[in-house]
């Protein structure tokens, strides 16, 4: 079953007839006159849509039987209401014919492939203890399965599927540079800790066939301190404390900021640069988000841009240098 329409295209006054989308929120309510009505999110690859179920189209689109994560291909009219594009959803039909691909977003760089560069990193470190206890987690067979899809979050930066190794391999690229300036850094920790920096994650943010949540254990515990229980999980007594300390200390204090989440604020140098990988993959990339899906007024600029506090400008104020090429994170 093909979509014709995805939502980043509609437009009000827009219709559509047998598309596809997934739930990702319905909630029953009831309007001031008494009339039962449904209010939902949709969703696909390309984000989310409000819509409305108004009474006389309930019996039409089963609106009791709907539930979160069901796949559903609808008659639709666009509208804008209060300066928010809205749908009106007059038919709805459950379907289990159609690809995944169209309502989830995947990263566009091959998953296999960003594994095996990951590997390789890791391959790649000075230090046996280290290199070893970060590659059994990378190889263990339940780990890997999941880290190769994780998401690395769910609105704000490498919001996809690959999201979270397309993320870390972001940030071993950026080191590498780093450490270059920096000699008395130790490569092995701060790959290794950006290794482990983000991996709770896996646990914090779940996926089913279509939709992307939070999961409890994330709310109640959070990816740090997932992410510390997994280390703990994996590393061998024996291994030497001081480098055991050394990578703790990079999860915990990875947000930099108690503001921002940190358990402590960074105190090697290894877990500054760390902090620094992360803040450069994560806040430059929204500015490439922002860029390449946000829109821009004639003035250049586009809507206040609520993470990072500011409106960003779209064009280029000087024409792009073609000859610099992008470096394969
Ligand atoms: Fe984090
Ligand atoms: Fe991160």
């Amino acid at each position: 079953m093909n979509k014709t329409i995805f939502i980043e295209d509609i437009t009000a006054g827009a219709t559509g007839v047998e598309e596809i989308f997934s739930v990702k929120e319905i909630q029953k309510h009831t309007a001031k006159n008494g009339d039962p009505y449904f209010r939902v999110v949709l969703q696909d690859k390309t984000g989310t849509i409000q819509g409305k179920i108004w009474k006389d189209a309930i019996a039409l689109t089963k609106a009791e039987t709907l539930a979160v994560g069901d796949v559903i291909k609808i008659d639709f009219e666009a509208s804008e209401y209060n300066g928010n594009l809205q749908m009106t959803i007059r038919r709805a039909e459950k379907t289990t014919e159609y690809d995944a691909g169209d309502l989830m977003k995947v990263s566009e760089k091959d998953l296999e492939a960003m594994y095996a560069k990951l590997l390789e990193f890791l391959e790649s470190l000075k230090d046996a203890d280290i290199k070893r206890v970060v590659l059994t987690m990378a190889k263990d067979p339940e780990l890997s399965k999941r880290l190769k899809t994780a998401i690395a979050g769910e609105l704000v930066h490498h919001d996809y599927i690959g999201g979270l190794l397309e993320h870390t391999l972001e940030m071993m690229s950026i080191a590498e540079t780093i450490l270059r300036l920096y000699p008395r850094a130790n490569r092995s920790i701060v790959m290794g800790g950006i290794f482990l920096h983000d991996l709770g994650k896996i646990e914090e943010l779940g996926m089913d066939n279509t939709t992307f949540f939070r999961t409890l254990p994330g709310y109640l515990i959070g990816h740090i301190t997932l992410g510390m229980q997994l280390l703990q999980r994996f590393i061998p007594p024996a291994f030497p404390q001081e480098k055991k300390l050394a990578l703790e200390h990079i999860i915990l204090s990875h947000h930099r900021e108690l503001e921002f989440g940190a358990v402590v604020k960074p105190a090697t140098l290894e877990a500054i640069i760390v902090s620094m990988c992360d803040l450069s993959s994560s806040v430059v990339r929204q500015f490439q988000k922002e860029l390449d899906e946000g829109k821009s007024d004639e003035s250049g600029f586009g809507g206040y841009h609520k993470y990072m506090k500011n409106r960003i400008y779209h064009k280029e104020i000087i024409e792009q240098e073609t000859e610099t090429e992008p470096v394969d994170s």
